[in-house]
């Protein structure tokens, strides 16, 4: 039986402390030049205690990836340093630190700065009130993103990272590619669901060749991914079981799928069979699978091990209560309180804020 605090091994070698996992949670507290700020780096510090691995907030490949205000960046060697800072304050407190390498895509806020240029597979708007409609790439840019990936990925390497997640859920730029409801293409990107899979096939690929050249061979590769859309058309599960069995071939570390809740059901079948089932019954012991989505007690982080999720995101829950690892370990109930003590960087902690029922709806208050 799987237990939540027991050394957990990567099939190329690296070992974590634990089976928790800190989710990726965007900050929105970078300096003004996009380097790490000081406020971050004790929040990192902080949360790294007690966990298996952190994976970071979502860090733009590019000046076109940025997404939302004040989003740490890994677009060049210039942040290096900054990414460097990262990785050890993460380290420094026992967790393997994962760097999410992240392109916004249509998602991206209008207005970050001048001349922002909001690109996407095609030029087809998302159903958000703030999105506009975005410029399609051309072939030869695609293959300029997946450089900005790769080079990405060699940063991260020489910052000290342990592994990187490539950020392909919540409707960013990977997913973008895979959907039907964004993705018109006609070129080798576009078409059929093969072909809007070209650019995950071609981008994982790469980072694994990186890591071949670099010589980093424990390095750690996860993909992240979100199984449903409601859009019309939208990825639906019958695409996803096809990217996960595809990616499952691939020789990277790990998979994550983005949940808002560990045992959801599908959106569009009525099966009421868990997401998490079908998927672990495609990729059948391949690769294993992060699960995520209202993880916060003891008894679910035991229940997501019995379904059969390796490892267990921990994302709310982890910023209200900085001590929920010793707490979850010593069967204490974490706190669901967030107070301006909660260690969190003020940004995050104000637009948390600004979320308040569907957060109440979950128990959490606010001091
Ligand atoms: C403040 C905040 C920021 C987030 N930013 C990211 C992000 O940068 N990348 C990502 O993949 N998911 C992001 N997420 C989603 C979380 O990783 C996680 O999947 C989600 O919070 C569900 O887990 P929970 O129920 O434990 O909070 C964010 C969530 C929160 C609350």
């Amino acid at each position: 039986m799987k237990k939540i605090f027991e050394e957990y091994k990567f099939k190329h070698g690296k070992v974590i402390q634990n089976r928790l996992v800190l989710a990726p949670m965007t900050t929105y507290s970078s300096n003004l030049d996009l380097t790490l700020s000081k406020a971050e780096e004790r929040y990192y510090h902080s949360r790294a205690k007690g966990m298996g691995m952190v994976i970071t907030a979502a860090t733009a490949v590019n000046k076109n990836a940025q997404a939302f205000e004040r989003q740490i960046s890994a677009r060049d060697v210039r942040y290096k340093d900054s990414l460097k800072r990262l990785a050890t304050a993460i380290k420094s407190n026992g967790a393997a630190a994962i760097l999410q390498l992240h392109h916004g895509g249509r998602m991206n806020m209008p207005g970050l700065y001048p001349n922002q240029d909001i690109v996407s597979a095609s030029s087809v708007k998302a159903n958000r009130d703030y999105a506009v409609v975005p410029r399609e790439l051309k072939t030869s840019e695609v293959y300029d993103i997946i450089d900005d990936f790769t080079n990405a990925c060699r940063l991260a390497i020489a910052a000290g990272f342990d592994g990187i997640e490539l950020h392909g859920a919540n409707t960013y730029l990977l997913q973008q590619f895979f959907s039907p409801h964004s993705n018109h293409r006609t070129d080798e990107f576009g078409g059929s669901r093969e072909k809007r899979a070209k650019f995950i096939m071609t981008l994982v690929d790469r980072v694994l060749q990186v890591k071949r050249d670099e010589n980093a061979d424990d390095f750690v590769i996860g993909y992240r991914f979100s199984p449903e859309e409601i859009e019309e058309p939208g990825i639906r599960m019958e695409d996803t079981l096809y990217l996960v069995n595809e990616l499952a071939k691939k020789d990277i570390d790990y998979l994550h799928v983005s949940l808002g809740n560990y045992k959801a059901t599908s959106i569009h079948d009525k099966d009421n069979v868990l997401i998490a089932t079908r998927i672990l019954n495609v990729i059948s012991r391949r690769i294993p699978l992060i699960g995520v989505g209202n993880l916060e007690s003891r008894d679910q982080l035991e229940e997501a091990l019995e379904i059969g999720y390796d490892l267990t995101s921990l994302g709310l829950i982890a910023l209200a209560d900085k001590n929920v690892s010793a707490k979850i370990k010593n069967n204490q109930t974490p706190s669901k309180v967030f107070t301006k003590n909660s260690g969190l960087p003020a940004p995050l902690y104000e637009r948390i804020k600004t979320w308040g029922k569907g957060l109440e709806s979950r128990g959490y208050t606010f001091e």
